[in-house]
């Protein structure tokens, strides 16, 4: 009798090398496959560098297909290339109001007095430290923002800039602003989706260095790029990779089997919206939505308790964050029923 088979993890065991390059956040070295959208930044970027004054660009094209990847590796790139430009990225689904953005404009540029100031006032004191230098601002998920006279403040008081926009909404100028729009004139650079063989080597690669070797054989590698494709979102790949590879440690195996990625897809409709925006605990409560959608929102809160032990506080922020972001749907039936206790939904 085999007790202590040599296929099964001990316990302080892992099939992750180094579970960090999975996470949707990790910034690869080298970003294949998007050389040319780089070099299109960087041209846009170009003049900066000669103490001209740079273009705008607005960037469109589904989600996971490397927007946010090419710009903050451009920006990264560039700072280490001249310190005469400042680069600023802000994420505008984050940061969606004028006040936001420019109070995280502050801490970015290191000016920390901001307590008590009004946005007219902090975007002052921005303008005096950018306007010493050039400044590439990029302003991701832009369509979020909820006070688009920021782009517009943002254009007209920073004198050498590039304004960067990233959105998936491909209309996006239509809906702007007509003095903004045409103080912007951005130029236009859109991302398409990889292909199947670029997608295989971009997961190849954070496979290579996520997992242990012999980890993920081949043959149940290729239903994850296969999902991966389908779906036309890089994250995808990375989650199923995470997914497929904690079913394996939950088994305590030492390699991750065809079961265990058809339980990481089974698992994936949940996260299938769920960008960066989500915090760990934010997703896990989703999850739990999804698997208790109709109860009451105490009984959701007992749940998540359970799991988390947070104060009803917390607890509702996170509910709310969902809400926002169009996840669930939260109803009081009240009228018709009499329930004084509303239900939480899961969006369809
Ligand atoms: N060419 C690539 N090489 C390696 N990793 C990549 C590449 N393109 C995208 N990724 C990875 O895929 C994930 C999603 O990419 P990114 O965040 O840039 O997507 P996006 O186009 O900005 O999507 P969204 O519109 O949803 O914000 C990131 O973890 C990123 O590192
Ligand atoms: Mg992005």
């Amino acid at each position: 009798m085999a007790l202590f088979n040599q296929n099964f993890l001990q316990h302080d065991e892992t099939v992750f090398k180094d579970e960090l390059v999975l996470d949707y956040e990790y910034l690869p070295h080298i970003l294949k496959f998007r050389e040319n959208q780089q070099q299109h930044i960087a041209t846009i970027i170009k003049p900066l560098f000669a103490g001209r004054m740079g273009s705008n660009l607005l960037i469109t094209g589904k989600p996971g297909i490397g927007k946010t990847a090419a710009c903050k590796h451009v920006l990264r790139e560039m700072e280490q290339h001249s310190e005469k430009i400042i680069g600023i990225y802000v994420n505008c689904w984050k940061q969606d109001t004028a006040f936001k953005v420019i109070v995280d404009i502050c801490q970015q540029v290191g000016y920390k007095w901001v307590q008590n100031k009004k946005t007219n006032e902090l975007m002052d004191e921005i303008a005096k430290i950018l306007n010493k230098k050039a400044a590439v601002i990029v302003l991701d998920e832009i369509d979020k923002l909820k006070e688009e006279q920021v782009i517009y403040q943002l254009v007209e008081d920073i004198s050498k800039k590039c304004i960067i926009m990233i959105t998936n909404e491909k209309d996006f100028l239509a809906i702007l602003d007509q003095r903004t729009r045409s103080r912007l004139i951005p130029e236009l650079l859109e991302f398409n989706a990889y292909k199947y063989n670029e997608i295989e080597a971009i997961l190849e690669e954070r496979k290579k260095f996520a997992f242990y070797e012999g980890v993920l054989k081949e043959e149940t590698f290729a239903p994850i790029v296969e999902k991966c494709f389908e779906e036309e979102d890089i994250r995808t790949g990375l989650y199923l990779l995470k997914e497929a590879g904690n079913a394996a440690e939950n088994r305590s195996s030492k390699s991750i089997s065809g079961e265990d990625v058809q339980k990481a897809i089974g698992k994936m409709a949940v996260f299938q919206q769920s960008k960066t925006i989500l915090d760990e605990e934010e997703k896990e409560l989703l999850k739990i939505i999804k698997e208790h959608s109709g109860e009451s929102i105490n009984k959701i809160y007992e749940i998540y308790n359970e799991k988390f032990s947070k104060s009803d506080r917390t607890f509702r922020r996170k509910l709310a964050t969902l809400k926002e972001n169009k996840f669930i749907e939260v109803r009081d039936n009240k009228e018709l029923t009499g329930e004084t206790n509303p239900r939480v939904y899961l969006k369809k």
